[in-house]
């Protein structure tokens, strides 16, 4: 905020330095006295400082010419800062997993979630159990995200209901089988890790972990542009579900994997910097769970609410003692999604997974 002297109260000496170039101020500093400025923007916003021998801190301030300070103790309540009410979401995968965590976190806190999957009983599951009495709503669209003809549909269909899209989770992803890393000898190596790997396996796990995050993020800009203009002081949105994998040293047994997360960070890294150079204001940024229950690490999720499980003992050795839990994911998918200053980022939810095995 710019402070201009409409209503001051300032000691003889103070006045005297306000009236002269702002780096005079500095020699108010030497006085004892108590400056009360009031902005001509808003009359409830009070800046009161304590001028000391020895500081500079009104030169500081005056230095600063634009800083959006909140003039409002509501705007700071959780209520509005992880305000998602209204938004209209799109989440890959949407149907199990941590894809099912952000849905129903974004949806019960009133946004408009549209969840894409190839399996159209999964999602109409979770619209019968999840999509009922809550803010928001959930609505199921059978789709390929891994594919450009795939991606393309989407687009038409969410154009033809929607006048923007605010939030773009790309969270579909696949993992293959694991294969054992340790061994006594480079033989050994080969015939676990060589032997069973094709090249069909490496270019699935690429085509829906990589390229597919990077066409949906391309082909549904204009409609993430639109959320910008159409909500004023927030910013369209894009979150790419990487993983640890993409950034530990250790394989975990899948290499293909934990390249194309690799990869997925890298491109997260890509799309923010080129969209930000651009100037199109849609923020890119990651988030890179460790282990949470879900159809890839469990292998199943319950018949009755597409639910995942995955017993606390299961992953004692970490230094969280424990899976992350639902509540873990949806503090992170709220977090990326709200704080309009961040852009271009990778947040690591993983109970402390990555500083025990080394990036
Ligand atoms: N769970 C973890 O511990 C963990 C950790 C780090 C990162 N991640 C990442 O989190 C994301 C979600 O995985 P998850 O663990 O929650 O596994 P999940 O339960 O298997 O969820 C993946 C979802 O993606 C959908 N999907 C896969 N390919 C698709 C495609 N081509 N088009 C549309 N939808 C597709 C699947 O549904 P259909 O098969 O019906 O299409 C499924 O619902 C993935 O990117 C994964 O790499 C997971």
């Amino acid at each position: 905020m710019f402070l201009r002297p409409s209503n001051v109260t300032l000691t003889r000496a103070a006045t005297r330095c306000f009236s002269r170039d702002v780096s005079a101020l500095s020699a108010a500093t030497h006085y004892n006295s108590t400056l009360t400025l009031q902005s001509n923007r808003s009359s409830s916003t009070t800046t009161r400082m304590q001028t000391r021998q020895g500081t500079n801190y009104i030169t500081n301030q005056l230095h600063r010419p634009y800083s959006n300070m909140s003039t409002n103790n509501s705007e700071l309540q959780l209520s509005t800062v992880f305000d998602v009410k209204g938004k209209v979401a799109l989440v890959t995968g949407g149907g199990s997993g941590i894809g099912l965590m952000i849905t129903q976190t974004l949806a019960v806190n009133g946004a408009k979630v549209y969840i894409v999957g190839r399996t159209e009983e999964k999602l109409e599951k979770v619209v019968e159990v999840h999509g009922k009495d809550i803010a928001g709503e959930i609505i199921p669209i059978v789709g390929d995200v891994s594919k450009k003809d795939g991606v393309e549909k989407l687009v038409k269909e969410i154009e033809s209901r929607e006048k923007c899209l605010c939030i773009l989770v790309n969270n579909a992803g696949i993992a293959p089988g694991k294969v054992e890393t340790s061994v006594d000898s480079a033989e050994e190596f080969k015939e676990n890790v060589f032997e069973p790997a094709t090249e069909k396996e490496w270019l699935d796990v690429y085509q829906t972990n990589v390229v597919g995050p990077f066409l949906m993020s391309t082909a549904f800009l204009p409609l993430l542009q639109k959320a910008t203009e159409v909500h004023k002081g927030y910013s369209g949105t894009i979150v790419n579900i990487s993983s640890i994998s993409g950034h530990i040293k250790i394989s975990q047994g899948h290499f293909a994997y934990n390249t194309s997360k690799g990869a997925t960070i890298h491109l997260n890294k890509l799309l923010a910097s080129e969209i930000a150079k651009n100037k199109i204001k849609v923020r890119v940024n990651s988030i890179a769970p460790g282990v949470f229950p879900s159809e890839m690490t469990t292998k199943e999720s319950r018949d009755d609410n597409q639910k995942s499980e995955m017993p606390k003992e299961h992953k004692e050795h970490l230094p969280s003692q424990r899976p992350g839990k639902d509540q873990d994911m949806a503090a992170a998918i709220l977090f990326v999604v709200a704080c309009q200053y961040l852009n271009g980022q990778t947040v690591t939810v993983d109970g402390g997974y990555a500083i025990q095995v080394g990036n």
